[in-house]
Parts: structure tokens; C-alpha cells; sequence
């Protein structure tokens, strides 16, 4: 198996016992170690939670390797979409749960994109007050970012991910080769998170990314493996040091994402995927930033060039009827918001960024008219 092994550690000095060190295993083929990867730590039973979408093949694979390990096995499907990350979808599966009789000691294995490893982390918090979960992201977004860093959740109809808990994996699988069968949106879609931790975190990375852009498109299995193994190390660093979002750290990650969650807001859910209002995001982030004087023009045109030379937009035509108040008065609502003051993640440079405050909405608005084509 080519395999590279990250350690994610959660040894406790963060806070309080127990252990919640894992493993994130990156590499080709690693769907077929599933069942060894279990069996080594002790786990006799599994049900695996997969979209429905990616039973054949993706979820048969797993289900195969963990009955050649020994393990009893079951399988729980959902549907594909963001709605089944819902109470609705929770609640029925965590009856099928019980109708299946496990116990603390039956793992849950989500096999699928975000959607499956944020239900499936929340159902198994949830379930007997806590089950062992592992993450087995099929999805470009999920293998770097989602999968990782123990955020799960559902949505409520007052917004997205309202309900969740923090639930660290046992650990990650995540083969690259289930890429192969991805829509090449939503593969495009996933560049964006990885752009944004060169942009960041890692100007090195930053810099291979521009000089791979054609093999990056082209999904060579080299190129793609280096890719997601790079943005979960990137992922778990974050995580080791901020797992609760509480020094600033993992705000991070949110680079882009204010402006990102008003375009999709107010252009309904689904018209941008996550990863192409990301990318738009972070162009209004970067000229935000240039205004402000944080960053020359020419890192500006670097993170433009990368993102259109990977196929994200740069330019949307999804925001002709939405006012700026609008997008404003969304983002006043965002998570990062203190005392009505907007606050965003912006670089200073390439692989360094900062959560900065007290901006003057004027600016904000200015940084949105590049974003906008008619
Ligand atoms: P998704 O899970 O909806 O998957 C996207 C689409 O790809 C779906 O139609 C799915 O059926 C299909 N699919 C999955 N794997 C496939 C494969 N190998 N081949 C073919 N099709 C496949 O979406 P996503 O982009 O993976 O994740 C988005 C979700 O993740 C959102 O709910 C978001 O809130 C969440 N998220 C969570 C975190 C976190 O830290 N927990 C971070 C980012 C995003
Ligand atoms: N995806 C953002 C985070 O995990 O914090």
C-alpha cells in the first residue's frame, strides 16, 4: 500500500484526558486496508454508514475488507445531498442503530463525502452517549478538510450545521484512487480548500501548486496523493493546537469563508458549490487585504492566476441580483462577528494570514465589485 501515516496528536496537553491522538492514512489502495487497519485496534463489529452514491464501489470495498479482516459487519445508506444531513436522517438512523443491537464497542465507519462524515461523526457522539467513529472520505473536500479535525453536524431550517459536536475519529482512510469516480466539479470544487492553505499556512506548498497546476487538472495519481497528504498535515497541525476554535488558530480556516457563506446564502444553496464560493471568497478576501494595504497587488494576481489556471471561478454572475446590503448584512450574521464589528481571516502574505476587525463596510463592499461579473 502506498501509504504515508500523519499523527494527528490529541495526547492531552491541550486540556484533559483521554488520548484522541489518531492516524490519518493517505495513499492509493488504502480502501482494501480498512479491515486490518480495525481489526489492529481490537474492533470485532462495524457498521458502515455510506452515501448512497458510493456503495458501488467505494462502500462494497470497505464492507470487503472488513469481513476479510473478521469483522461483523452491517450497512446503513443515505441519500446523497445536503439534506440528509438533517434531524430527520439522524433520528432514523440512529433507530436503525439500535434495531441492529450495537454497543460501545461497534465502530461506525462513514464512507462518502462531508455530508456522510459530519452525520456520521454526529450520530456516533450521539449514539450510547459516544461511539468509536472512523472517517473514510470520498470526496476532495472531505480527504483535506472535513474528514479531519473532529467538527460533525447537522443542519437546522435556521442554518447550516447549527447542531454538532467536536467527535474525533478513530482515525482517517482516505485513498485517493475513490477520486477517480468524482464529478470533475466537485473535484474542482475541493481545490479551493487546498489553495487556502497555501494561501494560509505554507507558501512552499503555495508555490508547488502554481508549478502543478497541469497535473493537479489532469488528477495524476502523483500529484494528488502529495496534494491531499500536504493539506492534512496542514489540517492537523491546526487542529493539534486550537482543536476548540479557541485561540484564533483554527478561525483560520475560515479564510475566505465570510464572504464565501453570504454569496451561497444569498444565492441560494447549491447554485455555488462550497469550494467555487470559497475561491470567490478568497479573491474578495485578497483584494480586501490589498486595500487595506496588507498585500502588493502582485500576491493578489498570484492567488487569481492559481485559482483560474485550477478551473475555480473568479468571477460570478450568480450575484447580479443580490444587493451589497445584502451580502453585508449576511456576513454581520457570521460566526466571526463581535460586537456587530465584521471580522475577517486576510493575508499579509502568502502562507500567513491574521483575523483582523473593525472594518469599514465601504471597504468590504469595494472588495466584492471584482467578484461580480454580468
Ligand atoms: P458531499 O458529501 O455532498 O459530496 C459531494 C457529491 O459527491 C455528492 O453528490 C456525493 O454523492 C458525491 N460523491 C462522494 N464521493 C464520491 C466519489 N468518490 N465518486 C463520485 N461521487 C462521489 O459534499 P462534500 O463536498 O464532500 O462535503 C460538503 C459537506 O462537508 C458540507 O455539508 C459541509 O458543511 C461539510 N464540511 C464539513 C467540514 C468539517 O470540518 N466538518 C469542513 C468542510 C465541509
Ligand atoms: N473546516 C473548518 C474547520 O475544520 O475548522
Amino acid at each position: 500500500m502506498a501509504d504515508r501515516t500523519i499523527t494527528l496528536r490529541l495526547d492531552g496537553t491541550d486540556g484533559p484526558p483521554p488520548d484522541r491522538t489518531y492516524a490519518i492514512h493517505v495513499g492509493r489502495g488504502t480502501l482494501a486496508e480498512t479491515g486490518k487497519v480495525l481489526a489492529a485496534t481490537g474492533c470485532q463489529r462495524a457498521v458502515v454508514l455510506a452515501d448512497a452514491a458510493v456503495v458501488t464501489p467505494h462502500a462494497t470495498a470497505v464492507m470487503t475488507s472488513l469481513t476479510q479482516a473478521g469483522l461483523a459487519t452491517d450497512l446503513l445508506t443515505v441519500p446523497s445531498g445536503e439534506a440528509s444531513k438533517s434531524l430527520t436522517e439522524a433520528g432514523r438512523l440512529w433507530e436503525a442503530l439500535a434495531q441492529l443491537g450495537i454497543d460501545r464497542q461497534t465502530s461506525l465507519v462513514a464512507v462518502g463525502g462531508g455530508v456522510i462524515g459530519d452525520l456520521g461523526g454526529f450520530l456516533a457522539a450521539g449514539f450510547a452517549r459516544g461511539i468509536p467513529c472512523w472517517q473514510v472520505p470520498t470526496t476532495l473536500v472531505a480527504q483535506v478538510d472535513s474528514a479531519i479535525g473532529g467538527k460533525t453536524g447537522i443542519n437546522l431550517a435556521a442554518g447550516k450545521n447549527l447542531v454538532g459536536a467536536f467527535w474525533q475519529p478513530q482515525g482517517v482512510i482516505a485513498d485517493i484512487d475513490t477520486l477517480a469516480t468524482l464529478p470533475t466539479r466537485e473535484f474542482t470544487s475541493g481545490l479551493a480548500e487546498v489553495v487556502k492553505y497555501g494561501m494560509i499556512l505554507d507558501a512552499e506548498f503555495f508555490a508547488w501548486l502554481e508549478a502543478n497546476t497541469a497535473a493537479i487538472v489532469a488528477r495524476e495519481p502523483a500529484a494528488i496523493e502529495h496534494l491531499v497528504q500536504r493539506s492534512a498535515e496542514l489540517k492537523a497541525f491546526v487542529v493539534e493546537r486550537d482543536e476548540r476554535e479557541l485561540t484564533g488558530l483554527r478561525a483560520c480556516l475560515n479564510y475566505g469563508h465570510t464572504f464565501a457563506h453570504a454569496f451561497e446564502t444569498a444565492t441560494g444553496y447549491g447554485t455555488l458549490l462550497h469550494g467555487e464560493a470559497v475561491s470567490l471568497g478568497m479573491v474578495a478576501a485578497a483584494q480586501l487585504a490589498a486595500t487595506l494595504g496588507r498585500i502588493t497587488a502582485e500576491t493578489v494576481t498570484r492567488q487569481h492566476t492559481l485559482l483560474e489556471h485550477l478551473g475555480l471561478p473568479v468571477t460570478t454572475n450568480t450575484l447580479a441580483a443580490v444587493a451589497d446590503d445584502t451580502l453585508l448584512a449576511i456576513m454581520g450574521r457570521d460566526k466571526k462577528t463581535e460586537h456587530g464589528q465584521l471580522r475577517f481571516v486576510l493575508p499579509d502574505c502568502i502562507g500567513h494570514v491574521e483575523l483582523v476587525e473593525g472594518i469599514d463596510p465601504a471597504a468590504v463592499t469595494a472588495a466584492i465589485v471584482g467578484v461580480r461579473s454580468t
